[in-house]
């Protein structure tokens, strides 16, 4: 019997070309991920993937913290105990947030360097290098913004000394501390600050950041080690 159905792979295919006709998304996917390096290009050059990885695992086990959470002074360090000890898997959670933090500042210092080294910061990487500079900045304010949240005794005089840290800075300082407190100490308003900053401002920044970044990255290409044999035309891929 003759059937006048298409062959299963282009059935299969047909909301793929709707979405690519419609928007473009399958070729801007294939633009960013099938691209050429340079041939001596080796383990170093993984550490910026390394990053992003981290950073999708911190907002996920950041979404599940939240769900638990509750940002006041009288339940903050009551629903972490809560997490920990309590919630399936929280341990594992909260676990993989804390350490993964750390793990993200060691890899950005790591990647900072490799570029530096690498001079990936020179032209026509310029742009390449401040944004990466601007994510940096940003990655201090989330360990900083995160420390509080766990609103415990240590937490409360980290923040304090950070805070009076920021205070000493020219001109700007003291508003900067006021505006990180709400006040002239550290209370309720304080903490849904920290954490309205840590889990809204500035992970979108940094994901937006980051887009932006990759799409320099993809664009310019990356840069061959400084003791490549390579001819600079081969390099330019
Ligand atoms: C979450 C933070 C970051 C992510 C996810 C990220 C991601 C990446 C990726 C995937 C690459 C291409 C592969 C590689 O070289 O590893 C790259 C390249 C680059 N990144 Fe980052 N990066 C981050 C932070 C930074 C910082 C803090 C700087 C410097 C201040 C920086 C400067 C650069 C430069 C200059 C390049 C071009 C490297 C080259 O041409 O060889 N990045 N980044």
């Amino acid at each position: 019997m003759s059937t006048l159905l298409p062959p299963p792979k282009e059935i299969a295919m047909l909301p793929v070309d709707w979405v690519e006709e419609r928007s473009g998304a399958i070729s801007f996917g294939k633009y960013m991920l099938f691209r050429n390096v340079p041939k001596d290009i080796s383990w170093l050059q993984t550490l910026g993937s390394a990053l992003i990885t981290v950073f999708i695992l911190q907002a996920t086990t950041g979404i599940i913290l939240a769900m638990y959470y509750q940002p006041t002074p009288e339940t903050a360090w009551m629903t972490i105990q809560w997490i920990t000890n309590e919630a399936t898997l929280g341990w594992l959670v909260r676990g993989m947030h804390k350490w993964g933090s750390s793990v993200m500042v060691v890899l950005l210092f790591l990647h900072m360097g490799r570029t530096f080294l690498f001079g990936a910061y020179k032209y026509p990487r310029e742009m390449t290098w401040i944004t990466g500079a601007i994510i940096f900045i940003l990655v201090m304010g989330m360990s900083f913004t995160g420390y509080l949240l766990v609103f415990d005794e240590r937490a409360y005089w980290a923040t304090i000394v950070g805070v009076n840290i920021n205070g000493t800075a020219p001109i700007l300082g003291p508003a900067l501390s006021y505006i990180l407190m709400v006040g002239p100490e550290i209370g309720t308003h304080t903490l849904s600050r920290f954490y309205s900053l840590h889990m809204l401002v500035l992970p979108s920044a940094i994901g937006g950041l980051i887009f932006l970044h990759m799409l320099l990255v993809v664009r310019l290409g990356v840069t061959s080690p400084p003791w490549s044999r390579m001819e600079p035309t081969e390099r330019d891929v």
